[in-house]
């Protein structure tokens, strides 16, 4: 795909958003570990992305690179598309019942409002650039690997996931050309990949230990999480989170196969606008 602001279309989409009653927290793949990661997510990204929009929009004004600053508008224009879509599904996985799970994600939104207003524009730019290193891995796992497509995956889900990781490849680049434009410090972008990437971990791996023993008494012993589990997590996002310290990475290195350049283009073509 050809690099530059074009490339990274604003989509409004239109879903199909389940309810507290028809959510089964074991929707991806009929995989528990799975579904609760992506749960975990879509929760976080409701208070992650807001802060990813502030950070950028108060440093726009010094970036006198006008591809640059025309993809950062279109990147937090992309991200404030994504919580927004999230935030409707995350109702009815807070509706269905978790004591604990409210009092852990108000403990999320207290953290980034503290980032924007207690660190500095380097932290905070430093931080989107981390957890972006990250999920454009992820993204290009996830969108390898099909889960979606499984006969048990919930598609209202999966619909919203392949829109959201789709554009997080199609953005990959923005948060490191800033970083690099803005700062380019190698040693301090490395420890903002290492505190970014921890922090997205730890509150997934919690979601799972609140989420996991309620759905065990509501429905069954598969919806069980162990806290081997729990560290496997952590141990099998380790090769990702190398990569993104290694002092070569870019992510303009990563080739994106054909079959995500169509999904690109069929999201445009079903989505409500375009611009
Ligand atoms: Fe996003
Ligand atoms: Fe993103």
């Amino acid at each position: 795909m050809a690099e530059g602001a074009l490339d990274i279309p604003v989509r409004r989409m239109e879903f199909d958003i389940p309810t507290a009653d028809d959510f089964d927290p074991k929707w991806l793949a009929n995989d528990i570990h799975q579904s609760y990661f992506s749960t975990g997510l879509s929760l976080y990204v409701a208070y992650l992305e807001p802060f990813l929009v502030k950070s950028m929009r108060k440093v726009l004004d010094r970036i006198t690179d006008d591809a640059l600053r025309e993809s950062v508008d279109r990147f937090s224009r992309q991200e404030a598309q994504h919580y927004m879509q999230h935030e409707r599904f995350n109702a009815a996985i807070l509706d269905k019942g978790y004591p604990g799970l409210e009092a852990r994600f108000a403990v999320l939104k207290a953290d980034f409002e503290r980032f924007l207003e207690t660190k500095g524009d380097r932290w905070c730019v430093g931080f989107v650039e981390g957890f972006e290193a990250l999920t454009t891995q992820m993204a290009l796992r996830s969108l390898r690997e099909l889960a979606r497509e499984h006969p048990k995956t919930d598609k209202r889900f999966s619909a919203l996931f392949e829109w959201h990781m789709a554009e997080e490849i199609e953005h990959r680049n923005v948060a490191y050309d800033i970083y690099e434009h803005l700062y380019g410090d190698y040693l301090f972008r490395a420890k903002m990949c290492l505190i970014a990437q921890s922090h997205i971990l730890k509150f997934i791996t919690d979601c799972m230990k609140i989420m996991s023993p309620v759905d065990m008494a509501r429905y069954d012993e598969s919806y069980r999480v162990t806290a081997a589990a729990r560290v496997l997590v952590w141990l099998g996002f380790s090769p990702m989170i190398v990569k993104t310290l290694m002092p070569g990475y870019s992510p303009h290195d990563y080739d994106v196969p054909d079959t995500i350049e169509a999904l690109s283009v069929r999201l445009s073509a079903e989505a409500k606008s375009v611009s």
